[in-house]
């Protein structure tokens, strides 16, 4: 079968993951055509059997560049089946209200989502996990896309739990209205570390940050996706009014012995369950 597969990645998680589901649809004997959604390209699903969405969780909602692919796309006469394959920094059943927008802009469109999956990936904002836990979370997600892939090749549908007042809960936590137009215009480079290699200028998908008579200038279209703050090399740009949040250096991701973390304790429970419920998964796969 021939799959389309949007994405938007902020600082590389989501990528991980749309690429390993890309790999495993493919010694499948599927192939998934990869689009990432800040291109802003119109989005033709003609030729394909099915859609795959992939977005880090961004306040307990999909990201702006998700949405607007989504709502780019044309009804179609036949409905067509769908994956959601997000991925967040907890794994807070909260944080399932973040599709309800997307699974009703894809339905008007005939795109029925079947199967959604949650996976927990590192921090690139409010904490920073150690590289262990990061190459733990990286490791238990390769395991459990492709036993979530073969349920859907299955035809087995899979809906993640919602709650009473989920729709309200992320209509007013959706960061993205506001908070890259304001927050963004707060957002420095500290002249003294940056070496004015001009990464963050060139990553910035929402070609946001540009360099003019020796100074940056933040506009205000910032998407918060922390991809600046992430590669600047010098650790030179600062997060506006969340600064404290800054997560600055990419994860190594590789395999490291046992760090402690630091993570605050709200955090503990939940990754613990996390870990016990995929492992006990992936055990019984075996
Ligand atoms: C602006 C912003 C808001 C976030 N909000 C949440 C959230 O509500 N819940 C959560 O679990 N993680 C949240 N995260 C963490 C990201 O979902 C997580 O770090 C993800 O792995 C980033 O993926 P990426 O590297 O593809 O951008 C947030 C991150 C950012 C930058």
């Amino acid at each position: 079968m021939k799959f389309l597969g949007i994405y938007f990645t902020g600082t590389g998680n989501t990528k991980r993951v749309c690429l390993t589901a890309q790999s495993e649809l493919l010694s499948r004997g599927h192939s998934l055509d990869l689009v990432d959604a800040i291109e802003n390209k119109p989005i033709s699903l003609a030729g394909y059997d099915g859609l795959f969405v992939f977005y880090p969780i961004y306040a307990f909602n999909a990201p702006k560049p998700i949405i607007a692919c989504a709502k780019s796309i044309k009804k179609l006469e036949k409905p067509i089946p769908c994956v959601i394959m997000k991925q967040s920094g907890e794994h807070l059943f909260w944080n399932n209200a973040s599709s309800l927008h997307l699974i009703s802009i894809l339905k008007r469109r005939n795109i029925l989502v079947r199967n959604e999956y949650h996976y927990l990936m590192p921090y690139s904002f409010v904490f920073r996990h150690s590289d262990y836990m990061a190459f733990r979370m990286k490791s238990v997600m390769e395991k459990l896309l492709p036993m979530d892939l073969d349920l859907f090749l299955q035809g087995k549908d899979v809906h993640v739990k919602r709650f009473f007042f989920d729709r309200p809960f992320a209509a007013i936590l959706r960061i993205q209205r506001w908070g890259g137009r304001f927050n963004g215009r707060f957002y420095k480079v500290d002249a003294n570390k940056c070496v004015q290699c001009m990464r963050c200028v060139k990553e910035c998908p929402a070609e946001n940050i540009s360099f003019e008579d020796g100074k940056f200038r933040f506009g205000g279209k910032c998407l918060m996706c922390q991809r600046c703050v992430m590669h600047c090399p010098k650790k030179a740009v600062k997060a506006g009014l969340f600064d404290s949040w800054r997560v600055d250096e990419p994860y190594s991701f590789e395999e490291t012995g046992y760090q402690e973390e630091r993570k605050p304790r709200y955090c503990r429970k939940n990754y613990q369950r996390y870990f016990e419920e995929a492992e006990k998964r992936i055990g019984k796969a075996k």
